[in-house]
C-alpha cells in the first residue's frame, strides 16, 4: 500500500566528497531532473539519490507485505463468501505491489536478500499504521477506505516520479489501490445503510480508532521533514507531507458524511478563508513512538515476517536447486550438440 514520508535517513548518507567527474555528471543529471526528465537504471546518479531511493522503496515495499498482516487476521472471519474473496484478491494485489517494488529497489543494485535482512534485523522501516490490531471486521472496511485511501493521495505523485522504474511500479500500483479503497468505502456503506444499530456502532468505532493513524501516515510535518527538500529537487516527492494530508482530509470529510460517521476531531470544520478543511493537531508522540517499536503491534508483525522468511527457507532453496538442475541439463545439451556438429564437420 503504503509509502510513508518518513525522512529516517541514517547520518552516514551525508553527501560525500565529488570528484570534478562527478560534479558534471550531476549537473547532467540535475538538468535533467529539471527539464522534467526520468532516470533509469543504467544511467549515472548520485550515490545520495541511490540511496534515498533504495531507502524510500524498500520501506515501501515492506509496507506492502507487512500490510498483508492484519488484513491476513480477518480471511477466515469474513462474514460472506463474496467479501472473503475480495479480501482475499485485495491481500493478493498487496503481495504483488510489493513484488514490484523490491524489483524496482533490486535495479538500484542492492539484492532483495539485503533488503530482507534489513527488515528483519529491525534497521528498515515500514509504515507505522500496520503497526495497529485488527479488532473487528469494520477495520477491514476502513483499512480500505482510509489506509488505501491515504495510500493513495501519497502515492499518485509517485507515478511521475524521477526514477523511472519507480514510477512505472507505482502506476500499476496506483490502479489497484483505487479497486481496494472503493472496496472498503462499498463495505463500510453496505453496513451504515442496511446493517443493525452493533453494526454502525461497529463502524463508528473503526473509523474512532484509525482516523488519526491514518493523518500520520503522510509523515511528520514539513517543517521537522529533515529531507523533504532534496527529495523534491530531485523529483523523488513531488507534493510535500502537509499538503497530500490536508488533500486527504478535505476528501475524505464528505465521503464521511456519505457514509454517516462521523470523524473523531472536534475542531475538524470547513475553512472558507483556506478554502480547505481546518483539523486539530496530530499526536506525533505517538507517531514517533510506535515508528521507534512502541506501537500496539510492532513485534507481532515482525515475527510473523521473520516466521515466513524461515518458514519459506525450503521453498527458495527448492527453486534454486531446480534453476541449477536446469542450467546443468542445458549445459549438457549444448555440448552434447557443439560435439555432433563437431563429428559432423
Ligand atoms: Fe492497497
Ligand atoms: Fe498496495
Amino acid at each position: 500500500m503504503y509509502t510513508q514520508a518518513m525522512d529516517t535517513a541514517p547520518a552516514e548518507e551525508r553527501q560525500p566528497l565529488r570528484s570534478a567527474d562527478e560534479v558534471q555528471l550531476e549537473a547532467r543529471f540535475e538538468a535533467r531532473i529539471a527539464e522534467g526528465g526520468f532516470i533509469e537504471a543504467k544511467d549515472w546518479m548520485p550515490e545520495h539519490y541511490r540511496k534515498t531511493l533504495v531507502r524510500q522503496i524498500s520501506q515501501h515495499a515492506h509496507s506492502e507485505i507487512v500490510g498483508m498482516l492484519p488484513e491476513g487476521n480477518w480471511v477466515t472471519r469474513a462474514p460472506t463468501l463474496k467479501r472473503k474473496a475480495i479480501l482475499l484478491a485485495k491481500i493478493q494485489d498487496e503481495a504483488g505491489h510489493g513484488l514490484y517494488l523490491y524489483a524496482a529497489a533490486e535495479t538500484l543494485g542492492t539484492s532483495r536478500d539485503q533488503l530482507l535482512h534489513a527488515l528483519h534485523t529491525g534497521k528498515a522501516k515500514y509504515s507505522s499504521i500496520f503497526n495497529y490490531p485488527t479488532l473487528s471486521w469494520a477495520d477491514i472496511g476502513v483499512i480500505g477506505w482510509l489506509v488505501d485511501g491515504a495510500a493513495i493521495m501519497n502515492q499518485v505523485p509517485l507515478t511521475r516520479c524521477s526514477y523511472a522504474p519507480y514510477a512505472r511500479a507505482m502506476v500499476r500500483i496506483c490502479r489497484e489501490e483505487s479497486f481496494h479503497q472503493r472496496q472498503g468505502f462499498d463495505s463500510l456503506r453496505v453496513m451504515m445503510e442496511e446493517g443493525s444499530d452493533a453494526q454502525r456502532a461497529m463502524v463508528q468505532d473503526a473509523v474512532n480508532r484509525w482516523w488519526w493513524p491514518s493523518l500520520m501516515m503522510f509523515g511528520p510535518p514539513d517543517g521537522e521533514s529533515t529531507h523533504g527538500a532534496q527529495s523534491a529537487r530531485w523529483g523523488i516527492k513531488r507534493i510535500s507531507n502537509d499538503e497530500l494530508r490536508q488533500k486527504f482530509v478535505d476528501a475524505t470529510f464528505e465521503q464521511a458524511q456519505v457514509l454517516g460517521v462521523s470523524l473523531p476531531d472536534p475542531l475538524l470544520k470547513w475553512n472558507a478563508e483556506r478554502g480547505h478543511h481546518d483539523f486539530g493537531p496530530i499526536d506525533w508522540a505517538e507517531f514517533w513512538r510506535v515508528v521507534n517499536g512502541h506501537g500496539p503491534c510492532n513485534r507481532e508483525r515482525l515475527a510473523a515476517r521473520v516466521n515466513a522468511w524461515e518458514e519459506g527457507a525450503w521453498v527458495r532453496e527448492a527453486a534454486l536447486a531446480h534453476a541449477q538442475k536446469q542450467a546443468r541439463k542445458q549445459a549438457q545439451k549444448q555440448t552434447a550438440n557443439a560435439l555432433q556438429e563437431a563429428q559432423a564437420a
